[in-house]
């Protein structure tokens, strides 16, 4: 591929690090206070989604630099290449084509968009029979619960969807296990019949490790349930790109439907990997889903880089990752039932751009993705936020505020509303010595010992924040959502010159951990490995007599 300026190349580099140096001591307030316009300027609207960045460390003109250097990164082009599927997956030569997943039409795929539409009508078919109660197990039960077992992006965006559409839930109970560790699987058939119990092996590969050992263990547990050898196909399905590995795990083909090697499996929610979420809340809710996606796709294929919401939040990212040094990122949604999107967003983000060398292998002389974490707003308030607010540690955040709430329970919805924005608005303002010190004051302190304990009450502020807000979390406006994160996670990846989705650092854990394996099972004994290493394994192995 030919090689393109890294960032730190381009014109517009410098001058991001002039403003910078400018408005690392601004006063949020301060810039507001300039302009009485600032909370209508910095927003932008997209597909059911309302972005609020008012809040910002940002000027106008540190605003148009960014978009300068996003217009000489390309991003543009690198957006148009996304969607016409061009080859920018470069180190596995494929295009990643997840919006073709939830597209209307071809567009210029027109085979592949083929391929899309037969799976969806047999994903359909399938979800709709488990959806209306009409698939029966071994013994004549309607199957009432469905165990997806996957890892990683065959498990964490099921998951989160499935979670966060329960007001939309029907009547089969979707569970999710990923984990190796036997208490995970153990925990959930606890309660199930498994006369009733179908399974999803989800895998894009079938070769994942955690996923096979788990499955085996479920059939297992069908067998011994009563279940015969021939009746097993009324409890396993399968969805995966390998469809020979299926086969030979014991799942006939008409079980299978099938995923992509041009998606990738953080980005895969939308294909047959989010069959569970299918079966939980129906085809048209799905539907819905994917049209919310399609949707905030269109407003990133076609909007100007100005109000182009993904593009944006990506500058944001650049801007305090690279000129601010924040390592951290803090996503916040205010709703109980997207409590599972950092974890999911963890994956998107740091899976995609947690790399050092550029897309053509040069290593790179800027930070690159942050740490991102977070928890559904309130908990966090009464645990990390002190960080947040009192910490040594730049960390923007994003809340996430559905306007309204399923639960029909307004007034406890006013209160996390109000924390809501009261935890934006109290990032931003901070207190004051002199603030501090007159409130211990009225509190009855005398003048020296509120001076002793006000440093300790003080809050720098300045601290920025986006508020992400939608009338209420639906099917459509979480498929937005996704795909804003999505699309933003890309567009950090075009600044930083960084392929978003390939993921060679997970592979050599891997490798080293069969190697282990055998040592624990015995059959590699010969080998050795580092002290460390090989005290440990013998730990382990002296525990086991
Ligand atoms: O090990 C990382 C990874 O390859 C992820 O990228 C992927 O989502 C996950 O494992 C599961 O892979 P598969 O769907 O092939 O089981």
């Amino acid at each position: 591929m030919t090689a393109r300026a890294l960032l730190s190349d381009l014109p517009a580099y410098t001058a991001l690090k002039e403003h910078a140096v400018k408005l690392q001591y601004a006063s949020l307030e301060g810039l507001f206070n300039a302009d009485s316009n600032r909370a209508d300027t910095f927003t932008a609207s997209a597909a059911g989604l309302h972005l609020d960045y008012s809040k910002h460390l940002l000027s106008s003109s540190a605003l148009a630099s960014l978009l300068d250097l996003a217009e000489q990164a390309g991003v543009q082009h690198g957006i148009e290449a996304l969607f016409t599927g061009a080859h920018v997956n470069n180190t596995e030569d494929r295009p990643a084509l997840h919006t073709l997943l939830r597209a209307s039409s071809g567009g210029g795929q027109e085979d592949r968009f083929l391929e899309v539409q037969r799976a969806r009508e047999r994903m359909q078919v399938m979800a709709q029979k488990l959806y209306r109660g009409e698939h029966t197990g071994y013994s004549g039960k309607t199957i009432t619960d469905v165990i997806n077992i996957g890892i990683g992006g065959s498990d964490l965006g099921p998951r989160l969807v499935t979670q966060a559409l329960k007001p939309f839930q029907g009547t089969v109970q979707c569970h999710y296990v990923s984990n190796v560790d036997p208490a995970d699987l153990l925990d959930t058939l606890a309660n199930l019949d498994a006369a009733s119990t179908a399974f999803i092996i989800c895998s894009k590969s079938f070769r994942t490790e955690e996923t096979l050992a788990n499955g085996l263990a479920a059939r297992n547990w069908m067998l011994n349930a009563g279940a015969t050898t021939a009746q097993l196909d009324k409890h396993f399905l399968a969805v995966t790109t390998n469809l020979q590995a299926a086969r030979d795990f014991g799942i006939p083909e008409e079980n299978c439907l099938p995923m992509w090697d041009w998606v990738g499996g953080r980005y895969s929610v939308w294909s047959a990997v989010g069959l569970s979420c299918a079966i939980a809340v129906g085809w048209d809710r799905f539907s819905e889903f994917l049209a919310g996606a399609e949707a905030m796709d269109q407003h990133f294929r076609n909007s100007a880089a100005h109000c182009n919401l993904p593009l944006l939040m990506s500058l944001l990212e650049i801007w305090y990752c690279i000129f601010f040094h924040a390592s951290n990122h803090v996503v916040l949604p205010y709703d109980h039932s997207l409590q599972r999107f950092p974890d999911f967003l963890q994956q998107l983000t740091m899976e995609s751009n947690g790399k050092r060398v550029s897309a053509d292998g040069r290593e790179l002389d800027y930070a690159t993705a942050p740490v991102l974490w977070g928890s559904a707003g309130t908990m966090g308030q009464h645990s990390f936020h002190q960080l947040l607010h009192q910490g040594t540690l730049l960390c923007p955040v994003d809340f996430i505020l559905p306007l309204n709430t399923h639960t029909k329970a307004a007034q406890q919805h006013r209160i996390l509303v109000a924390n809501c924005l009261a935890q934006s608005r109290t990032l931003m303002v901070g207190r004051s010595l002199e603030d501090a010190t007159n409130a211990l004051m009225k509190r009855g302190l005398d003048e020296d010992k509120a001076a002793t304990l006000a440093p300790h009450l003080v809050m720098p502020g300045n601290r920025p924040s986006s508020v992400i807000t939608m009338a209420s979390l639906d099917p459509g406006t979480l498929g937005a959502l996704l795909a804003l994160y999505e699309h933003r996670t890309y567009c950090s990846g075009l600044l930083w010159r960084i392929n978003s989705f390939d993921q060679w650092g997970v592979e050599l854990g891997k490798e080293i951990s069969t190697e282990i394996l055998g040592q624990l099972a015995g059959t590699n004994d010969g080998s050795t490995m580092d002290a460390a290493t090989d005290r440990l394994i013998k730990l382990w192995k002296d525990a086991q007599r």
